[in-house]
């Protein structure tokens, strides 16, 4: 079957006639009022749905060709095989475009699956070979199509007349547009930032100021993949060159651009490959280049993660930014480990800890740490694992609280063990537990023995 000519019809204000007053009936009339047009109903009953609808002029009778008349648009949407074909043949005698549901070989035009980010409207087709697949489609391009392209239309509708009036060389004009949709105008608009990018657009038009460059800071989450979120996956796309370090899985580099740069700051508990203020340098100096640059980081970048620091520097040297959140490693090892953090019996608090040992000490309150109903999610603490249980047990932690380990968490490699507090240590000795691994303690960790839906 030929998949026809995709258009879009204006039809604001045209009348349009749907036969039929089911549900089916019912989405096209959503359908054409969406398009402003005027609907007619023809059907000698409506749906509840319809009898509400206050746009829609209701004809309680049978169909009759009488009612083509004026009419610019025809969809038979009714249960009657025979009226339906009846609306077809003559709807084709007088020349009308027609639409009968599910029965491709009797329309002369199809209504396609559609994502719309108004203006924007993106048409699926199958020429009614598979609507199922259409719908399917439709789905995926609806998750993978941020809302935030109705902003981007709009901007680009707005400054439309006076970019042609100042740009009057078609070639220059399309270099100039390519260049907003290519860089961090488009993705202000996009992040619902406008006005930013309106700024930067005015800005552009007037001095032709060449791109800036731009850091997404993004929080690539435990380490599955599909715990991404959207926009992360949409920056990791289009960014040039990427800054990560050790704790990105794998799994994350490989949804990376693939011909982005990728340079390794491999920062490791103890051995910081390269310092704190050479990663903000370098992030600076590429974005000072005009490039789009990607700093990629395990978790959520502002959880343990100094991305509070990174992101300063960047506003100091007025680099544009965005961050975006991740699944930090305490949300995404609870889960996955099937330990609630907070629960209505066991804990109504919850405390992320670093386990990070400065001068052979842990410098924690300890007093806050040892407290009822409340869960501890320990970051970094492989190493520190000792001197933390010696710490809570000394200010008065039960030494039978409940305790897990989590290795690797949320990827294919992860390991959980769990044993009362007082054990931990050898816990993480006899399984030699590594990093990256999050300490859970508290009487959560109980309902895991229910809980656990990966193991
Ligand atoms: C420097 S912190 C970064 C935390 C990160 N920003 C976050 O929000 O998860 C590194 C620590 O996070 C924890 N961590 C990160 N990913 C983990 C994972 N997949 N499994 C277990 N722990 C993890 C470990 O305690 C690790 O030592």
């Amino acid at each position: 079957m030929n998949a026809g000519l995709a258009v879009f019809l204006q039809l604001e204000g045209q009348p349009c006639l749907v036969v039929g007053g089911g549900q089916v009936a019912a989405r096209k009339v959503e359908r054409l009022l969406e398009a402003a047009a005027r609907v007619t109903v023809v059907a000698p009953q409506l749906c509840p749905e319809l009898a509400e609808h206050s746009h829609i002029q209701h004809r309680a009778e049978c169909f009759q060709p009488a009612h083509l008349e004026s009419v610019r648009l025809v969809v038979a949407a009714t249960s009657d095989a025979a009226v339906n074909r009846a609306v077809s043949v003559a709807a084709q005698a007088r020349g009308l475009p027609v639409n009968v549901v599910d029965s491709p070989e009797l329309c002369t035009f199809t209504l396609p699956a559609v994502v719309t980010r108004a203006p924007i409207q993106i048409a699926i087709g199958t020429g009614g070979a598979a609507p199922l697949l259409a719908r399917t489609l439709r789905t995926r391009i609806e998750t993978w199509l941020p809302a935030g392209y109705s902003l981007l239309a709009a901007l680009l509708a707005r400054y439309r007349g006076q970019v042609s009036e100042r740009i009057t060389d078609p070639d220059k004009r399309r270099r100039f547009w390519e260049q907003v949709l290519d860089g961090s105008i488009a993705e202000l608009a996009v992040s619902g930032q406008e006005q930013a990018a309106a700024q930067q657009l005015e800005a552009m038009l007037q001095h032709r100021e060449p791109m800036r460059g731009e850091v997404y800071l993004v929080g690539g989450g435990p380490g599955d993949p599909d715990l991404l979120s959207f926009r992360a996956l949409r920056l990791m796309q289009r960014a040039e060159v990427v800054i990560h370090d050790r704790l990105v899985a794998p799994a994350l580099l490989n949804l990376v651009r693939r011909d982005a740069e990728r340079i390794h700051v491999g920062k490791q508990q103890g051995c910081h490959t390269i310092p704190q203020a050479e990663i903000n340098q370098l992030m600076i100096k590429l974005a000072g280049q005009g490039r789009r640059v990607l700093r990629l980081k395990g978790g959520d970048p502002f959880i343990f993660g100094r991305g509070g620091e990174e992101i300063a520097d960047l506003a100091a040297h007025h680099i544009p930014f965005q961050v975006v959140p991740g699944i930090t490693a305490a949300s995404g090892c609870a889960c996955y480990a099937g330990i609630p953090l907070t629960h209505r019996d066991y804990a109504h608090t919850c405390i992320f800890v670093t386990g990070h040992i400065k001068d052979d000490t842990l410098n924690l309150n300890w007093q806050t740490l040892v407290q009822p109903l409340q869960t501890l999610a320990v970051y970094m603490g492989v190493g520190a694992a000792q001197i933390l249980t010696t710490g809570l047990l000394k200010h008065g932690m039960d030494p039978t609280t409940p305790a897990a380990v989590i290795e690797h968490g949320t990827t294919p490699r992860q390991r959980v063990y769990t044993a009362p507090l007082q054990q931990l240590p050898e816990l993480v000795k006899t399984h030699d537990i590594k990093p990256p691994s999050l300490f859970i303690i508290g009487k959560v960790v109980t309902l895991r023995s229910q809980l656990a839906w990966r193991d």
